[in-house]
């Protein structure tokens, strides 16, 4: 097991409010790591930290053995990233999205081709790839969304709440994904608000106000706090309940 993500006493903020506090932790590779929190808790603030796309305040951290602080490009280049905000072109066809994400990562017109195929295969859709993005239901968005995201091979995938709005069927295909990648050996970090879905980490970090309250699997997390779901868990923590051990 090697690392691939490591934060210290890592910190953002605006101004005076501390959006992120000191967190630190480790990701090692091929691990599914959820990232938990309520809104506003800072799952967003920490992820472009990680992704080379806000400079923290304070703390130490490095993607894929690149500094944060010094070296956001090498780190772009070696990770994918989907972000809160659907980030596809609505208004260009699935095929377009695609040949352009891919030119944009790089990738030669025959690895194009080649990779396209296969992700529309994939994904079911041969029959949409003419079709605007911007008319497929939500949940097929996210798929391509994702599937865009790694199409560069990247080590990392950063997924902001990439099943947000989606109904349950959905997030599970799209979770098989997320499986899928995560045995080819590419680490996962993720952002849910979903319980069912914490279940699906390998290892869960619970955000409350900036810091991070928990960090376990999540059988290790219902033994903490002896609760039978990570539904438990996220209530018993955000009251401030006692664990086991304490
Ligand atoms: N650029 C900014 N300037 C000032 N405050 C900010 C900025 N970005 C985020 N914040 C604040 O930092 C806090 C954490 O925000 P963040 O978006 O990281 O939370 P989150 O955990 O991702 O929430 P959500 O689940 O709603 O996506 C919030 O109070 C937010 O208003
Ligand atoms: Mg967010």
């Amino acid at each position: 097991m090697q690392t691939v993500i490591h934060a210290e006493k890592l910190s953002k903020h605006f101004g005076d409010f501390k959006a992120v506090s000191e967190i630190s932790f480790n990701v090692q590779t091929g691990e599914i790591f959820g990232f938990l929190g309520a809104n506003g808790a800072g799952k967003t603030t920490a992820m472009r930290m990680l992704c080379g796309l806000s400079i923290p305040t304070s703390g130490k951290a490095s993607v894929a053995g690149f500094d944060v602080f010094k070296q956001t490009e090498q780190i772009k280049k070696n990770i994918g990233y989907m972000s809160q905000k659907f980030s596809l072109y609505e208004d260009l066809t699935v095929t377009e999205n695609i040949r352009f994400f891919g030119g944009i990562y790089g990738l030669s017109n025959a690895e194009l081709k080649e990779k396209s195929e296969l992700l529309i295969n994939q994904l079911g859709l041969q029959n949409e790839t003419k079709k605007l993005v911007g008319a497929l239901p939500l949940g097929w968005k996210q798929k391509l969304s994702f599937s865009v995201a790694v199409l560069h091979n990247p080590k990392i995938v950063f997924l902001d709440e990439p099943t947000g709005g989606v109904d349950p069927v959905t997030r599970r295909q799209f979770w098989d994904l997320i499986y899928e990648a995560a045995e080819r050996g590419v680490t996962i970090f993720v952002t849910t608000h979903y319980m069912d879905e914490a279940e699906y980490c390998n290892r869960v970090s619970i955000m409350v106000d900036g810091k991070i309250e928990a960090l376990d699997s999540p059988t290790g997390l219902k033994e903490q706090f002896n609760a039978d779901s990570m539904n438990e868990v996220f209530f018993e923590l955000a009251r401030g309940a006692k664990r086991n051990g304490d």
